[in-house]
């Protein structure tokens, strides 16, 4: 049975700020963040966008009725969620208006936890053939101000919906995966920002891709020339770029120049979003599908997840004939380009701002945001959220 991607979508606020204005602001070479790190803009979060409106938004576009009658799971893969305890899937689940009869949970590893959520939900289309899987990846990117993680920061979601006989990109077994016990990035229940050893890290994510890519040579005989394009989970769009460029020389001139050309097709969202951890790598999918109109029906794209502490995966897909319609480009088109370019200071002060947490309630203003579904405020500890088109 083929089992994959039926329908997938992203979304990001509607603030961003400029990674030249940044440079300055920090006494860096803009070329530094621009060229060195590879990031032109940052996606930032207003208050009123939370890792639970930015994956509801994500979801809300491209479900049907029928969608939403087949959907009995929910899996919300995070690593910046709003509670120790309940699951933020069971927000969208509600937001969105799924049955009932579904169940809706939270998991997490790092920006590995979308992976893990489309592995599950492919065994799970396996044993109910007619049901589907939303899966969700959503995260607000926080290093802190004045961190050297700073410029890799970013905010968005991605909704991807698993089923059978999928509409844009079946997933192939095997898939190959690695973990190990490090410390490169992690963030304490007591920190809003992440801790991070970034060369470690760094060094972690290309060794991690060697290893798996490796291994799934060894299990498939397959070679660089099996793969139209690589999609990299992409913290910042010269990471998977290293990574890839470890590998190159085991191909033909010709497959490292249509490798190299992919992939920066792939990075086009990252580099003006910056790093939404868990759905990073399938925004870079999004980007290489939407952007590359020479895709064909049939190419194979090789895809490497990777999250800190760590599990790194490699496994592949095959785009489906017709699979075109089923993109959203021209809306995410218009969804980039009319986004608000924030002032660093004002940045500065949307990135202290906090919700109460002495239990007082605070109604927030969602007039400015034009999100479909907004964080209104917070009463007793208890978000309130809204769709505006309910
Ligand atoms: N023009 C062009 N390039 C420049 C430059 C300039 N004026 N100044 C520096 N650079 C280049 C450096 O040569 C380097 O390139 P290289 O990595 O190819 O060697 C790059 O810009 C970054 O410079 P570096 O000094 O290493 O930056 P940094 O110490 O500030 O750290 C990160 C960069 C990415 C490690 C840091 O932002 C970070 O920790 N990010 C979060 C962690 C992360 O994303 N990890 C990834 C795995 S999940």
């Amino acid at each position: 049975m083929k089992i994959g991607i039926d329908k997938i979508n992203f979304f990001i606020p509607h603030l961003y700020v400029d990674m030249n204005k940044l440079a300055l602001a920090r006494n860096v070479e803009p070329a530094k963040f621009t060229i060195g790190i590879g990031q032109e803009k940052m996606a930032v979060a207003p208050i009123t966008q939370d890792t639970v409106t930015l994956a509801a938004n994500a979801a809300v576009e491209i479900l049907t009725d029928e969608d939403k009658e087949k959907i009995d799971t929910v899996i919300f893969a995070t690593e910046s969620g709003i509670d120790h305890s309940k699951a933020a899937a069971i927000y969208v689940h509600r937001l969105l208006g799924l049955k009932h009869h579904a169940r809706a949970f939270e998991i997490k590893e790092a920006c590995y936890g979308a992976t893990a959520a489309i592995q599950l939900a492919k065994g799970h289309i396996a044993l109910h053939p007619d049901s589907k899987v939303l899966v969700l990846g959503s995260d607000i990117s926080r290093y802190g101000l004045h961190s050297s993680g700073e410029v890799t920061q970013g905010a968005g979601a991605v909704a991807i919906l698993i089923s059978a006989n999928p509409k844009i990109m079946t997933i192939e077994e095997p898939s190959v995966f690695h973990t190990e016990d490090i410390m490169d990035f992690w963030r304490p229940i007591y920190s809003d920002v992440a801790y991070v050893d970034g060369k470690f890290s760094n060094e972690k994510y290309i060794s991690f891709f060697q290893t798996v890519w490796g291994q799934f040579k060894a299990e498939t005989d397959m070679t660089l020339a099996d793969f139209e394009a690589i999609c990299f989970h992409m913290p910042y769009t010269k990471m998977g770029l290293k990574a890839l460029k470890s590998v190159l020389d085991e191909g033909y001139n010709s497959d490292q120049e249509r490798l190299l050309a992919n992939y920066d097709v792939s990075k086009q969202y990252s580099k003006v979003v910056g790093n939404i951890y868990t759905g990073s790598l399938y925004l870079s999918l999004l980007s290489l599908l939407e952007l590359n109109t020479d895709l064909d029906a049939g190419d194979r794209i090789g895809l490497y997840s990777y999250g800190s502490g760590a599990v790194g995966e490699f496994f592949s897909g095959i785009i489906q004939p017709g699979y075109r319609d089923f993109l959203q480009a021209e809306k995410h088109e218009k969804l980039l380009k009319e986004r608000k370019e924030l002032s660093i200071e004002e940045y500065e002060k949307i990135f202290q701002e906090t919700l109460p947490t002495d239990g007082s309630a605070l109604t927030l203003s969602i007039d400015e945001d034009p999100a479909d579904i907004c964080l209104a405020g917070i009463d007793r500890h208890m978000r309130q959220y809204i769709n505006k088109n309910l």
